[in-house]
């Protein structure tokens, strides 16, 4: 069978490998779409941290079983799934306490174990779940989406609130449509005038807001001078997420979806005035891409428009570089198998 290798920095290639073996617990499955996101183009361009190579990337899936044994969830050869890509260990003090999504032991396909750029994987049957109903392409977008979903879910958005959502990539538009989804009041802020432009065409947010442009005022007239009662931060900017604090209200909470390899630091005053809650947000859980298949099914996430670029496996190599130039305006590359 077919498979994509990161062999290192700026390498990626067709290789022949050898088709997997059905384990016990495992399911075989036939990957039909891959979903390419920011952490295969770090990983491609090197700027990932902790990465190895050579790797097989790909975690944004969506399969149709090709053999199965005996299993909990009723699967059979044929059946159309997506997969939940973070291994976690099932002993540690966060799975323990059902928070599989931040298990200290995590393992990540396509980052730190091998993932699905490949015509077949074998995957625990406990990380798959069924897709009926979906297209392929809805099937292979759950998990970005999931991320927006555990990031609205763990802030216990409620509906009437006000949330700023700052950056407006796959990661920030999916926390977007989830907090409109819950009713909310949704601001959305970037420095990039055609993101925002889409934040208002796809996720339907109510505001927009440039970032370089008196963006605090602007916030403070929206919200008739209180601040959002939360912040979203997805932007993977230093300077934006220490920013955020001042743009939180009054007892709210500041959420960090996006992450960085930096130290970061704040004003406590700013902090303590506002009794404010900081939570990291990180991957989603099988609950979340439970809530967000049933958004999809009912027609309230459009994922058609999301997908903005496609290339058939085999083109996919020769897609890649420009798909990660800012003029290419990727929000979603879908590879076909
Ligand atoms: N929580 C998780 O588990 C998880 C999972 C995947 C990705 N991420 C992280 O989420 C972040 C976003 O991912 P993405 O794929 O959407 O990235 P992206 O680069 O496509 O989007 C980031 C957006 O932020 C905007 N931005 C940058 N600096 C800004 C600033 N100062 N003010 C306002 N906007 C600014 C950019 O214009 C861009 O539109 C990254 O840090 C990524 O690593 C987190
Ligand atoms: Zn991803
Ligand atoms: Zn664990």
């Amino acid at each position: 069978m077919k498979a994509i290798v990161c062999e290192n920095i700026d390498q990626l290639r067709l290789v022949e490998t050898a088709e997997p073996t059905l384990a016990e617990g495992e399911a075989i499955i036939r990957i039909r779409r891959i979903g390419i996101c920011g952490t295969d183009m770090h990983a491609y361009k090197g700027n990932q941290p902790f990465f190895t190579y050579p790797r097989v990337l790909g975690h944004e899936l969506a399969a149709v079983v090709e053999a199965v044994g005996d299993n909990h969830l009723s699967l059979r050869p044929g059946d159309q799934v997506t997969v939940i890509p973070y291994m976690h260990c099932g002993e540690c003090i966060a799975c323990r306490h059902g928070k599989t999504n931040c298990c200290t032991d995590m393992k990540v396909l396509g980052v730190h174990i091998d993932g699905g750029m490949r015509e077949l994987i074998s995957v625990p049957v406990t990380h798959l779940i069924r897709t009926d109903g979906l297209t392929l392409d809805q099937t292979a977008v759950l998990e970005p989406l999931s991320i927006g979903a555990h990031a609205v879910r763990r802030s216990e958005l409620r509906a009437g609130e006000t949330a700023l959502v700052i950056g407006a990539g796959p990661i920030g538009l999916g926390v977007m449509a989830f907090a409109k989804h819950k009713g909310a009041n949704v601001i959305a802020m970037d420095i990039n005038d055609e993101r925002l432009a889409f934040c208002r065409d796809w996720a339907k947010v109510d505001h927009t807001v440039n970032a370089l442009e008196q963006a605090k005022e602007k916030i403070a007239e929206l919200t008739g001078g209180e601040f959002p009662t939360v912040v979203y931060d997805a932007t993977g900017n230093a300077r934006s997420m220490m920013n955020a604090f001042e743009l939180v209200g009054h007892g709210g909470r500041l959420v960090y979806v996006g992450l960085v390899k930096a130290d970061l630091s704040f004003n406590d005053p700013e902090f303590h005035k506002r009794e404010m809650t900081l939570m990291g947000s990180r991957n989603a859980t099988m609950e979340d891409f439970e809530g967000v298949i049933e958004a999809v099914r009912s027609g309230s996430i459009d994922v058609d428009s999301f997908i903005t670029h496609r290339a058939p496996f085999g083109e996919m190599i020769g897609r890649f570089e420009e798909w990660l130039k800012p003029e290419s305006k990727v929000i979603k590359a879908i590879v076909d198998l």
